[in-house]
């Protein structure tokens, strides 16, 4: 390892879906590689499905930091060791997914005055997720950056149809980058 990379900021992929067949990862190797090829920032992958956390099972409220539940502990110490975050995730049903709120809602203090980029995707761009993801952020007085890129999928790639990232969403790479270099500011 690098002593640039070593010293970079640790920045957090979190993928939003942990659906079966999903295409979340697929989108979230190619956000990570577009961050690596235009600035310094350290990018890791975080899959939710790793990190199973039952629905709201923590007894008292995130915001106090007193977690009863050993994988709260663990997630938290996971979040805690990140300084920044990209969320990249789908839109369902004009929302984003319940287990990006609920791995989202386990946490408090973890999230708080961290810079996040939102990258959403859908059928129309996932806009309405990434507006609602944004003000989720903005209530856990973390730092949303401007450029919220959105990957417009079609009928046939929500089918099951091939996703070729990097030749399909040519024309989003540009918005990606800013929302990453604006991450970078914030981080500087
Ligand atoms: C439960 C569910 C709800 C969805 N709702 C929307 C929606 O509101 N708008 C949209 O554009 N696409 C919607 N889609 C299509 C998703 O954008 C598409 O299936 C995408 O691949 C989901 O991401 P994933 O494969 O990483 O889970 C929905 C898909 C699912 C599974």
């Amino acid at each position: 390892m690098s002593e640039k990379i070593a010293t970079a900021p640790r920045v957090q992929v979190i993928m939003g879906s942990i659906r079966a067949g999903r295409l979340c990862p697929r989108l979230a190797a190619w956000v990570m590689e577009i961050g690596r090829a235009s600035n310094g920032l350290a990018y890791e992958l975080v899959d939710l499905a790793d990190w199973p956390l039952p629905m709201d099972d923590e007894p008292g409220i995130p915001a106090r930091g007193a977690y009863a539940r050993e994988h709260t502990l663990a997630w938290s110490r996971k979040v805690a060791s990140a300084a920044g975050f990209v969320f990249v995730t789908p839109q369902y049903n004009w929302g984003y997914p319940a287990a990006l709120k609920n791995a989202i809602d386990h946490l408090y203090a973890e999230w708080v005055g961290k810079p996040v980029a939102i990258v959403s995707y859908g059928g129309h761009g996932g806009g309405k997720c990434a507006t609602q993801l944004r003000q989720v952020t903005e209530g856990l007085k973390m730092r949303p950056v401007a450029t919220m890129p959105g990957i417009t999928l079609t009928h046939e790639m929500i089918k099951g149809g091939p996703v070729d990232p990097a030749r399909d969403f040519a024309s989003d790479a540009e918005a990606i980058r800013q929302a990453l270099a604006e991450l970078d500011a914030l981080l500087a």
